[in-house]
């Protein structure tokens, strides 16, 4: 079972302190969400997932941790000044601001702004607000956030004018040479990066699938002009389809996405999406789907883009600001190129919904009552084990689940809970995700055992408490 639809996610996620609307008691800020202290830890141990895998388990990848705010040239020379666009149209009844390749043309997914503009006007193309006709032509609308640098800096003054970055990507791209120099890398490698990106999107929502600061896991994949770069796509998607698995995602809610030429953005030869079963409630299968994450083959375009070298036709250098070339020599080939792009793009944001979404279960107790249980994978989940004293009235049981909690603390995440009959609390802890639950109760005092509860059969066993802190690590990792 997975969960029916984002609601059910949204609802646990604010009663249970995974993630709150955020600015909430000033009437919130549309589409801003704010993790509590279980989806920070959820997040931390995705992305700790995904680092492990991506950089301490390969021997070709290296990471860094770029700024937030770069040069603007980065984003003149990246293409995202001119480009980084989404049509905006507007609803001049309701004043409803959409996205104008978003909305419903039928059987048409228009290539450009010209097409939009020519389709709303012939099929009289309906605002999906208000359902008015009087929709404004598309305009182009750049997605960055704009600030302005340094405390004298004038709003205008086109020098102090910077952007938040909308990709982690390009902070990997102007420090290929740092890297790849530092750490002595010939090709094949990579160069991995966590980090916030931030677009002023027109339309977000659904809750944290779509949101203007979101957090990325990019990797730029550095191979030689030659490589086999298509087929080097189609690895890098089998590799995340199956680290998906290993967080719990179903094969049957992932499906693959190959974008269309006119859909490319304006650096890529071609991208495969990863797509999610985020909206299964939607009677027409085409339209449960959401992207996950994209893997895009960018040629040599970023480390082109950022180079002093190349030059047009009339021998004019195409970057007139860079002070160095991102080229490599190849020694083996005896050769200088700029390497080529291989692009595994996923968000934080979006994995953590997928993994909340499939973990989401229902199960009846021996009394009827329907009780939610959240199958994380163990390395996932924000708490390993809950220390629950059976009697909080007797100093003896609750100095005893203290000190065992004391004693996990060090290997593994615990908590200790007494605020409720055990029946609640083990609800509780089921409803979060904990793997296991510990309960001490008036035998413990006597053999030193305790009762480790599991979270999906419900079974329970006793445990020495000396064994116990190995018990539950073996048994983290099954
Ligand atoms: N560097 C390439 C790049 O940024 P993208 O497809 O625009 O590619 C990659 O973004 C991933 O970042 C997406 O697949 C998605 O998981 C996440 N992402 C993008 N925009 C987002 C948003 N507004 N809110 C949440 N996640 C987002």
């Amino acid at each position: 079972m997975s969960a029916p639809n984002i609601d059910t996610i949204v609802s646990l996620a604010k009663r249970r302190g995974f993630v709150f609307p955020s600015s909430e008691i000033y009437g919130g800020l549309g589409s801003a969400w704010d993790y509590g202290p279980l989806g920070v830890e959820l997040c931390n141990n995705v992305k700790q997932e995904w680092w492990r895998w991506m950089v301490h388990e390969r021997d070709d990848i290296e990471g860094v941790d770029s700024s937030i705010i770069l040069s603007r040239l980065v984003w003149q020379y990246s293409g995202h000044e001119a480009t980084f666009h989404d049509p905006l149209v507007d609803c001049r009844d309701c004043k409803g601001r959409l996205r104008g390749d978003k909305l419903d043309f039928g059987d048409e997914a228009p290539a450009d702004s010209n097409r939009i503009a020519e389709l709303i006007t012939q099929k009289r193309v309906k605002c999906p607000n208000c359902g008015s006709r009087d929709l404004t032509e598309p305009r182009p609308f750049n997605m960055m956030f704009r600030t302005m640098l340094g405390a004298a800096a004038d709003e205008n003054d086109p020098s102090a004018l910077a952007y938040l970055r909308p990709e982690t990507a390009q902070g990997i791209f102007i420090n290929f040479l740092n890297v790849q120099t530092t750490m002595r890398r010939k090709l094949p490698f990579g160069i991995a990066q966590i980090g916030k990106s931030f677009r002023n999107e027109i339309t977000p929502g659904n809750f944290i699938l779509r949101t203007r600061e979101f957090e990325q896991m990019e990797m730029e994949y550095f191979v030689r002009p030659d490589a086999e770069h298509l087929k080097l796509v189609d690895e890098w998607v089998e590799q995340y389809v199956e680290w998906f698995a290993t967080l719990g995602l179903d094969r049957g809610n992932l499906r693959l996405h190959e974008v269309p030429p006119e859909e490319l953005a304006h650096y890529s030869k071609r991208t495969v999406d990863i797509m999610y079963r985020y909206f299964p409630e939607r009677p027409e299968e085409e339209r449960q789907w959401e992207e996950l994450m994209g893997i895009a083959y960018r040629t040599d375009f970023d480390l082109r883009a950022h180079s002093n070298k190349p030059v047009d036709s009339e021998g004019k250098r195409l970057n007139a600001d860079s002070t160095d070339d991102l080229s490599f020599f190849d020694d083996a080939l005896k050769e200088r190129f700029y390497p080529h792009v291989i692009e595994p793009a996923a968000g934080v944001n979006r994995t953590v919904l997928a993994i909340l979404m499939e973990a989401y279960s229902e199960k009846t107790n021996d009394k009827g009552e329907t009780r939610v249980i959240l199958k994380l994978r163990p390395q996932l989940a924000p708490i390993k084990a809950a220390i629950l004293p059976l009697a909080k009235n007797k100093p003896e049981i609750v100095g005893m689940a203290k000190a065992i909690k004391r004693s996990l603390q060090p290997v593994l995440r615990a908590v200790y809970d007494d605020t409720g009959g055990i029946g609640k609390l083990y609800a509780r802890q089921d409803e979060i995700g904990t793997p296991f639950c510990v309960t001490v109760d008036h035998q413990s005092l006597e053999d030193e055992a305790v009762t480790v509860r599991d979270r999906d059969t419900w079974q329970q066993d006793r445990v020495k408490v000396a064994d116990l802190a190995e018990h539950l690590q073996t048994r983290l990792k099954e």
